[in-house]
């Protein structure tokens, strides 16, 4: 446990909470929708922390939210729709999910292994400072445990992550006390924008700026629409779990004392693991297609073979289950 400071919204505190995420620590902030649980997007250790936080048992998508139009074109590629969006909406309740730059450095955990990226410049004149003081990405959920009502004061923030973070700066009370409008514009431009959530910018008020009516349909808690899938962190080896030893022809990933061709976490540590849990998905994949081509094509096609070792089903090891379960899931 962690004593949670309570950061007042000067420049004493500003400061104190840039520095808290530069050094990869939680800090929890006031957006004029809902508070958000922050840390730094591009940090795998600090975005698995939120999700230990929250206590998710799946890693969802995060928005990586960002003080201004040129510090998000770093991150995610825009078109002219959602320039115009952004000029018309910015900053303000509404979240664009475009495509991920391959260059953006963005934590795998924060994307959930998508190749897109939700971003959102926040209007809140506290949360505004902050991303300017720390100058890059902040990945932020709405900071309240999994399962329970997001918060829209400092002292909700506290009642359900005390201890869990390092701090919340006290912004007062939200405006606008739902969350921001979520649109996917990362397909076709020819096509109209999808409505992955309604939120704080009116429907009606992004359809009068384009002149056009937005698809719905789309669900922002399940980012399945096709060409959102990023195929190359869905491995395209057959997957095992639970496996104590490898067949000669598998790449066993290991977790604590099953040490494995690679391992999530050698000393076992939950947080560890999901923070490389991407990365070793992809490493394993790779080396599976390698040893393929020393035993020969397998008439699936899925190529190559990856072992899991058991982890625990406590804490992060319930969202690192059900990404490997997903992984091992046999494809339609
Ligand atoms: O107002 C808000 O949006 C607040 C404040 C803190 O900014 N944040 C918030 O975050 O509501 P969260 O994590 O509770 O909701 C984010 C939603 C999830 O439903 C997630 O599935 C969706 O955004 N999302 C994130 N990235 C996505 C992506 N690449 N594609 C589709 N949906 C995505
Ligand atoms: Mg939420």
């Amino acid at each position: 446990m962690q004593q949670t400071q309570i950061l007042a919204a000067d420049d004493a505190g500003i400061t104190c909470a840039a520095e808290l995420l530069s050094a990869g620590q939680l800090v929890a902030l006031p957006t004029e929708t809902v508070y958000g649980l922050g840390g730094d997007a591009r940090n795998d250790r600090a975005v698995a922390q939120i999700y230990q936080a929250k206590g998710r048992p799946s890693f969802n998508p995060l928005i990586a939210h960002v003080a201004d139009i040129e510090t998000a074109e770093k991150y995610v590629h825009f078109n002219e729709m959602a320039y115009e969006v952004a000029r018309a909406f910015w900053p303000g309740p509404i979240t664009l999910v475009l495509p991920l730059r391959e260059d953006a450095g963005i934590s795998p955990l924060v994307t959930a292994g998508l190749a897109t990226l939700a971003v959102r410049i926040p209007a809140h004149p506290v949360a505004r400072r902050l991303l300017r003081a720390f100058g890059g990405p902040v990945a932020a959920p709405s900071a309240n445990p999994s399962g329970r009502v997001s918060p829209t004061r400092a002292q909700h923030v506290a009642d359900g992550l005390s201890g869990r973070i390092a701090a919340v700066i006290d912004g007062g009370a939200c405006a606008v006390g739902v969350e921001s409008t979520i649109l996917g514009l990362a397909h076709s431009p020819k096509e109209a924008p999808l409505l992955l959530r309604p939120g704080g910018v009116a429907t009606e008020d992004i359809e009068a700026l384009l002149g056009l009516k937005l698809q719905t349909g789309g669900d922002a808690a399940k980012p399945s629409a096709p060409g959102q899938l990023l195929s190359h962190y869905a491995p395209g080896a057959f997957v095992r779990l639970n496996a104590i030893t490898a067949e000669p022809d598998e790449v066993l990933v290991g977790f604590g004392a099953v040490a494995g061709d690679l391992s999530l976490s050698p000393s076992g540590d939950l947080l560890e693991a999901a923070a490389q849990l991407f990365h070793l998905l992809r490493e394993a994949d790779i080396l599976a297609q390698n040893r393929v081509a020393s035993f020969g094509p397998q008439g699936d096609d899925r190529q190559g073979k990856i072992a899991f070792a058991p982890i625990p089903e406590t804490g992060l090891g319930q969202a690192i289950n059900d990404r490997l379960r997903r992984a091992a899931a046999p494809r339609p």
